[in-house]
């Protein structure tokens, strides 16, 4: 177990270093086609609107040779196809950046909607543990907040970064191709740029991680405060409430505020870090230009003249521009980095283990009792047991046989809930757990089902260590009533359904009939065809109680857990849920726990729990003649009554 708390921690730290490459490694593994398109299509942009300085650099050359000398003809010959080429290279770029910006779009909306199914399924597959430690508001924001810093940085900042990189690159190699003293004195104020942007963006970037953090923290207490509304209100706690809601609030507005304030600043600065540039490098170029016989230092061999200075300018301003467009993207880079990190987290988590090999198959049973596995249904089922050893393959019958030797468990370390605890159910038999509140009954059945693992001792299916068994499949074949109800949105019969998908509505009638669900789901407004809501808000907790046990029933499982099923259902409908269970059951295994002990009389077994052990086990009658915890228990319920 302690293997599941550290991982996440571990694995976040190691990842946040290579998240964006890691980014980009699933968006070219989702579209391997796509992305090459897009990214060819943004090359060639982006280089056509660097390239204009050399074909100004042409035609201010032939205007300084040709149109000033008068000679009109020789300068149309070579400024004329200069403009064809570029104007043609414009409209193919034009078309590029078309199809740029719709497969950006595709890529960017595909991809968050892919990693928003790899998120659900990850959490899907993740052990209850991860539920029980994890704020859910805060799990929500995950899908919302956190994954839209994605949006921005597939769909902008990558193709800015792209995008401007190639042209800041191949403005560079054009300008020093033109003149190296130019350049160097640009690239002084590039380094300025770089420590101004590295100052406002370092000191953003913690801001931003504060506030994906803080966003998620407000959704959380949000959430928590939306569920428990009723309490708030009958302690009167609105005030309160508002209180720690204005101190989160008040957290994500300060990281908020800082985030943006430095990175606010970053924009104007470098712009104008740039249009100071402009002004030095023309004047320094005007300066040259009066210099005789200056030395350029350049590769070319154009001579130094009005024909570098002015696409040079030209140069300087795209130069600039570029490297704020670049500044720009840090903002956004670091978010998305905050918020990829959160994402990652939640995919990253180890999700439950499983290695269960043996699995839940239909059966069919001859007269000698031989076990076929068949495909189709026949209302019979065996737990199919591959061999390792021999390549064989045993099938045993699916009975609902439990039993649980010695188990020892604990949720945290150090604290054990359950000790020395051994249970056997047979077949056919009605066992019962009772107890003080926190005495562990909840808890066996959340080791029955491996919700949790055990640390000590073994549990048995059937004759087969549950271990064995494919949780998947062993979940299957219990039918559980958890002590808290759930139901979701949909109609009264969608929830019983969701006991077993494929039951028509006459099956998931009797079941209602069976679990004594029918009177009072026939006098709803609409029946069965009633729309739940909010988990069924609008029921009481008892009928939602029984819409439960008909959803366990409708499965028709061999073994069934009901756990304080029937707490909130007054005692006569009660006794029609107990006979309508006892039909069902007949032949299965049923745990069941129960305060009430009425509940529990008729168990062929009754454990008594104290403090996660058995104390006591047997029959009503024994237990009674014993006159020990569960007669106490018992008389006592009954002296309260
Ligand atoms: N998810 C959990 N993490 C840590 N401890 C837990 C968790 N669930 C239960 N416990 C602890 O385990 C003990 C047994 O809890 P359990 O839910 O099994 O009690 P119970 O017998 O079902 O009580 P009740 O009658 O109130 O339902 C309690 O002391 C409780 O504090
Ligand atoms: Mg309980």
């Amino acid at each position: 177990m302690s293997k599941i708390n550290n991982s996440p921690k571990a694995s976040a730290v190691t990842k946040k270093k290579n998240v964006i490459l890691r980014v980009l490694g699933m968006l070219y593994r989702d579209y391997p086609r796509l992305v090459p398109i897009t990214a060819c299509c943004i090359l060639f942009a982006a280089l056509v609107s660097a390239i204009p300085a050399i074909f100004i650099q042409k035609i201010t050359a032939a205007i300084e040779i040709h149109v000033l000398t008068g000679d009109y003809a020789a300068a149309a010959k070579e400024i004329v196809p200069s403009i064809i080429f570029l104007a043609s290279l414009y409209v193919i770029s034009i078309i590029a950046i078309t199809v740029d910006t719709q497969l950006t779009a595709k890529i960017t909306q595909g991809f968050l909607s892919k990693m928003r199914i790899r998120m659900f399924r990850g959490m899907q597959n993740l052990p209850i543990k991860y539920f029980d430690t994890h704020k859910h508001g805060d799990i929500m924001s995950y899908y919302t907040n956190d994954i839209d810093t994605l949006r921005e940085l597939i769909s902008r900042s990558i193709p800015t970064l792209l995008r401007s990189g190639i042209i800041v690159l191949t403005v560079f190699g054009i300008m020093i191709y033109y003149s190296v003293w130019l350049t160097l004195i640009l690239i002084l104020g590039v380094i300025l740029m770089l420590l101004v942007s590295k100052k406002a963006g370092g000191g953003s970037a913690k801001h931003f991680i504060g506030l994906q953090r803080s966003v998620g923290k407000l959704e959380g207490y949000v959430q928590e405060m939306m569920n428990g509304q009723k309490v708030v209100k009958v302690f009167s706690r609105e005030e309160k409430c508002s209180e720690e809601f204005r101190a989160v609030n008040n957290t994500l507005y300060e990281e908020s505020f800082k985030a943006h304030a430095y990175s606010n600043v970053l924009g104007p600065v470098i712009m104008n870090i740039g249009n100071i540039m402009y002004v030095i490098i023309a004047t320094v170029g005007g300066l040259f230009l009066l210099i005789p016989n200056f030395y350029n230092l350049s590769l070319s061999s154009i001579p130094f003249g009005i024909s570098i200075v002015v696409p040079f300018l030209n140069m300087t301003k795209q130069f600039t521009g570029n490297i704020n467009q670049l500044s720009q993207q840090i903002n956004s880079i670091v978010m998305a980095m905050a918020g990829a990190n959160r994402v990652f987290e939640l995919i990253d988590e180890e999700p439950e283990a499983d290695d269960g090999y043996v699995t839940l198959v239909n059966a069919r049973v001859d007269e000698n009792g031989n076990i076929t596995e068949v495909p189709e249904h026949t209302g019979k089922w065996a737990w199919r047991h591959p061999h390792s050893e021999d390549g064989s393959v045993t099938y045993t019958l699916l009975r609902g046989d439990v039993r649980m030797t010695d188990v020892d468990f604990e949720y945290e370390e150090g604290k054990p809930v359950l000790r020395d605890v051994s249970v056997y159910a047979e077949p056919g038999q009605k066992v019962a757990f009772v107890g003080a509140t926190g005495a562990g009954k909840t808890t066996i059945t959340n080791l029955i089902n491996r919700y949790y693992d055990i640390a000590d001792g073994k549990i048995r299916y059937d004759g087969i260590n549950i271990n064995k068994i494919k949780k998947s499949d062993l979940r299957r074949s219990l039918g559980i009533v958890l002590q808290e109800t759930n139901l979701f949105t949909g109609t009264v019969m969608d929830n019983i359904r969701y006991g077993k998908l494929e039951a028509t509505d006459e099956e998931c009638i009797a079941a209602a009939k069976l679990s004594g669900a029918d009177d009072f789901i026939r006098r709803l407004p609409a029946g069965y065809n009633t729309e739940l809501s909010g988990n069924g808000s609008n029921l009481s907790q008892g009928q939602r109680q029984l819409i439960a046990i008909a959803r366990a029933a409708v499965a028709d499982p061999p073994v069934m857990i009901l756990d304080e099923a029937t707490s909130s259902i007054d005692t006569r409908t009660e006794a029609i849920v107990q006979a309508g269970m006892d039909k069902l059951m007949q032949g299965r295994t049923v745990f069941v726990i129960a305060h009430r002990l009425s509940t529990v009389r008729n168990s062929d077994v009754i454990m008594v729990l104290d403090h996660g052990r058995i104390i006591e086990r047997g029959s009503h009658e024994k237990l009674i003649a014993e006159k020990g915890t569960y007669y106490q228990l018992y008389t006592g319920a009954f002296e309260l009554e």
